[in-house]
Formats: structure tokens, C-alpha cells, sequence
């Protein structure tokens, strides 16, 4: 029984460091962030984070600046638009582990022509 137990563990071990080798981080966190997955993974591992884990260092004032469009198209940032104003989670768009685009397109067809997914 006692062996039994010893197995598992390891077994289990085994399984949640493979679950943490088998994630990439993007290149422009990876200086920043590192291997330090708590950084942005403020509800634990399992869950999605929160937008407050982006913005200790993201600013949505700044990005709404930085991806500010002409007056005709302002409505379409991404970080400040029509529907959602400045509200809307960084998740609809951007993932980490792995490509997103922005949900707008599931209903537009905007150019996002320098959106890093
Ligand atoms: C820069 C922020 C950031 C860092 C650092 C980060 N993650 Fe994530 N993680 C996310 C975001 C955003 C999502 C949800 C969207 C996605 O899957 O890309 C996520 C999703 C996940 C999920 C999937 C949850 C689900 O239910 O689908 C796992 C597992 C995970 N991360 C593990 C890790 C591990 C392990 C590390 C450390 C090596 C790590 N993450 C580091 C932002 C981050
Ligand atoms: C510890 C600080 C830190 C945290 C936490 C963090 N970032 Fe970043 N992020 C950076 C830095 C630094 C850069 C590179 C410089 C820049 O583009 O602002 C960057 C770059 C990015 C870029 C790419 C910008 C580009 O065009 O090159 C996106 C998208 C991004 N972050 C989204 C997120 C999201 C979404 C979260 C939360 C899940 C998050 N970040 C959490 C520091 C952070
Ligand atoms: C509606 C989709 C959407 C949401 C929500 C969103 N982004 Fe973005 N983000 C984009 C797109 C698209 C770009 C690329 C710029 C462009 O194409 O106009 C971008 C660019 C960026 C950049 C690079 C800015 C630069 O210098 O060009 C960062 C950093 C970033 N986003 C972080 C975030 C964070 C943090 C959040 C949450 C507070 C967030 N984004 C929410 C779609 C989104
Ligand atoms: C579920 C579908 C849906 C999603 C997702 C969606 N929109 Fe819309 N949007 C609409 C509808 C419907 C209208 C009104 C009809 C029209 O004018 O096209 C509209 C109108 C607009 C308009 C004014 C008309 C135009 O085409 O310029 C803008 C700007 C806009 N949306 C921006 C956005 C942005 C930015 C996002 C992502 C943050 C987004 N929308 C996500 C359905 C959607």
C-alpha cells in the first residue's frame, strides 16, 4: 500500500511538471516574466487570469493611445471601440500559450494588421 502511494505521487509529479514544460510563453513576456507562471496566473493555474494580472504592467489609457486609429475608423480600436469603450477582458484578443485573434472579426472584418495574437 505504502508503494502504491510512493507510484502515484510520482506518477503525479511526473504529470504536473510535464503540464508546466508544456506551455510556451511569448518572447516579449519571456524577459520580463520568466518561468514565473503566479506573474499572470493571479486565480491559479487552472484558470484563466484576470485582466488585473495584465495591467501591473499594461496601462489601457496607453493602449488605447497606441493603437488609436484615424477619426473615420477611431471607433475600431481595439482598446477603445464602439461597443465595449475600454471594457473589454485582454483575453477576447490576445492569448499566451496560444494564438487568438481578435473577436471582432467574428461579427467585422477589420484590418488588425499588427495584432501579436
Ligand atoms: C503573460 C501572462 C502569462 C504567463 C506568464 C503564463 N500564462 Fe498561462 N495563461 C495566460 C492566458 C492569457 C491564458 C488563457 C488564454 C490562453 O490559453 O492563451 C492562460 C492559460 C493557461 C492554461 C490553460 C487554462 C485552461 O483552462 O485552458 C494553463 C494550463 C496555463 N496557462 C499554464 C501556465 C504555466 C504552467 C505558466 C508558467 C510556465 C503560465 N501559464 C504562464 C497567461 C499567462
Ligand atoms: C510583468 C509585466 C507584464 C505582465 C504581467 C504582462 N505583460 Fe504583456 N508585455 C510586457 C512587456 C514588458 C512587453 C513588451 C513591451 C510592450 O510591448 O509593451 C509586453 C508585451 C505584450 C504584448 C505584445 C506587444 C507587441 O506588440 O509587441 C501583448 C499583446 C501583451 N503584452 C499582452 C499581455 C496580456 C494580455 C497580459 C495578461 C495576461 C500581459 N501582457 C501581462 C509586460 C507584461
Ligand atoms: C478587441 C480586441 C483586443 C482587446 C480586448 C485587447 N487587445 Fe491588445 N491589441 C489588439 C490588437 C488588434 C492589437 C494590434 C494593434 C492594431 O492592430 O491596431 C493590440 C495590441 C496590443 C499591444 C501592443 C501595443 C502597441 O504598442 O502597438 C499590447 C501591449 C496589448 N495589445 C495589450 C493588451 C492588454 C493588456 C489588454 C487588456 C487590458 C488588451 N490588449 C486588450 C486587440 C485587443
Ligand atoms: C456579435 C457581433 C459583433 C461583435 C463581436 C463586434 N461587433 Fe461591432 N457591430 C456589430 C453590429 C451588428 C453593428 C451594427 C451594424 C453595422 O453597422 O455593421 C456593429 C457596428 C460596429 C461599428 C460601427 C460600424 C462600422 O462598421 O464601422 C464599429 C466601429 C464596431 N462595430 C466596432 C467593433 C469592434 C472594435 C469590435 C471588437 C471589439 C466589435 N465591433 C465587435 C456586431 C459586432
Amino acid at each position: 500500500m505504502i508503494k502504491l502511494k510512493a507510484v502515484l505521487a510520482l506518477t503525479l509529479g511526473c504529470l504536473l511538471t510535464l503540464s508546466v514544460q508544456a506551455v510556451e510563453v511569448r518572447d516579449h513576456h519571456k524577459e520580463v516574466i520568466g518561468k514565473d507562471c503566479k506573474t499572470c496566473h493571479d486565480n491559479g493555474i487552472k484558470q484563466f487570469p484576470s485582466d488585473q494580472s495584465c495591467l501591473q504592467c499594461h496601462d489601457v489609457d496607453d493602449l488605447a493611445e497606441q493603437t488609436a486609429r484615424n477619426e473615420e475608423d477611431k471607433w475600431q480600436n481595439p482598446h477603445n471601440n464602439l461597443h465595449y469603450g475600454k471594457e473589454l477582458p485582454c483575453q477576447e484578443c490576445h492569448g499566451e500559450h496560444q494564438p487568438k485573434q481578435p473577436m471582432c472579426n467574428n461579427c467585422h472584418t477589420f484590418k488588425f494588421d499588427k495584432h501579436k495574437q
